[in-house]
């Protein structure tokens, strides 16, 4: 069959993978495909804070240099993932603000220099980046997070003004799950991005994670939780589907996750403001889903030994549609 990512760029989107570098470097399979299927690459977890300055003031880029460099020389677009989370913090970090060694206004400062330090470092080559992800819990109340804790809300706004003086042009995301269909915690991104931009803080896309199980259905009102952020003037992405099921996967359980995916992607492509679509992850072998959901898997567009799955056809198919 065709690419996907042919069938993409007729259709002016850039469909995207999460991509585990382990595997980009060991698995020549998984190599090939990430290159051919995808315009847009995500890093998995070598962006992250824990992975790019293990101990304080040394830091390692390799990873994410690396997958730069890959997508560069295959004309694919980056997505940055991600700034200011409360998971994968480094070590230092935590154990500093929870003996009270680091306090707040040490903190502060700490958080900028990492973002305009890896803001900076990738100027100019990455498309979109995640900016704060996750910073809030599914009633719509701010995470408590360290950040929440010791900074108070205002990170939010300080995180995308560091991010935007580091890179300009680069567009910058909130980021999160459970947020496809308008329900609490998407309303509260809404209120959030609606006062941030009324202050004018460079806040310019809504990612919208897309981690999907087909036990719990389908979410609602996509399509009008999609347009109310474009009504602020946003950009919107599907930064990390996929498709979880309870194992074994069957035939029917298969045809369901199809849909699942093409109602996501149908969304996007119905939507103006929706010029990315991305999978978390494009092969069962590597899916993070069977480590944390025990049970559960066959998540993704391909089986373990890159099997192409019903939705890999659906969502080639809603590609050429759309
Ligand atoms: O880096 C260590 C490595 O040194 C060690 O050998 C190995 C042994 O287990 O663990 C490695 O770290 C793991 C890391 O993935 C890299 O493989 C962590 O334990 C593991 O927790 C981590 O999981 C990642 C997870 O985020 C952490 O929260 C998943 O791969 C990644 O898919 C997942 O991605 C998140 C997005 O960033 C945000 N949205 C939700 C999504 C799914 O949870």
């Amino acid at each position: 069959p065709v690419p996907l990512r042919a069938l993409a760029e007729r259709a002016d989107l850039r469909i995207g993978t999460a991509v585990d570098m382990a595997a980009l470097d060991d698995d020549t399979t998984y190599r090939r495909a990430t290159g051919r299927e995808f315009n847009s690459v995500t890093a998995e977890n070598v962006m992250k804070w824990e992975v790019v300055e293990p101990t304080r003031g040394t830091y390692d880029w390799s990873g994410a240099d690396e997958l730069v460099r890959f997508a560069r020389d295959r004309g694919q677009v980056v997505r940055g993932h991600t700034l200011v989370w409360h998971s994968q913090l480094p070590g230092w970090l935590t154990a500093g603000v929870a003996d009270g060694s680091i306090g707040a206004g040490e903190l502060r400062g700490i958080l900028r220099k990492h973002v305009t330090t890896e803001v900076k470092r990738y100027k100019g080559r990455i498309q979109q980046w995640d900016v704060v992800n996750e910073v809030f819990e599914e009633d719509g109340s701010l995470r408590n997070s360290i950040w929440l804790q010791k900074l108070g809300p205002s990170y939010i706004a300080d995180a995308f003004r560091w991010a935007h003086a580091a890179d300009p042009k680069a567009k910058l995301f909130l980021n999160d799950y459970n947020v496809e269909g308008v329900n609490a915690k998407s309303t509260a991104y809404y209120e959030l991005a609606k006062r941030l931009r009324a202050e004018g803080v460079p806040v310019q896309g809504f990612g919208i994670q897309g981690h999907l199980a087909i036990q719990y259905g389908f979410p609602g009102e996509v399509a009008g939780n999609l347009a109310r952020f474009e009504r602020l003037g946003m950009q919107t992405a599907f930064t990390e589907v996929d498709v979880r099921m309870i194992l074994p996967a069957d035939a029917e359980k298969l045809a369901t996750q199809a849909t699942y995916f093409r109602g996501l992607l149908d969304a996007c492509l119905g939507a103006r403001s929706c010029k990315s679509f991305t999978v978390w992850g494009f092969t069962d072998k590597y899916s993070w889903v069977p480590g944390v959901f025990a049970g559960q898997g066959a998540a993704t567009l391909t089986t373990e030994d890159f099997g192409r799955k019903p939705a890999y056809g659906a969502v080639g198919e809603g590609l050429a549609e759309g």
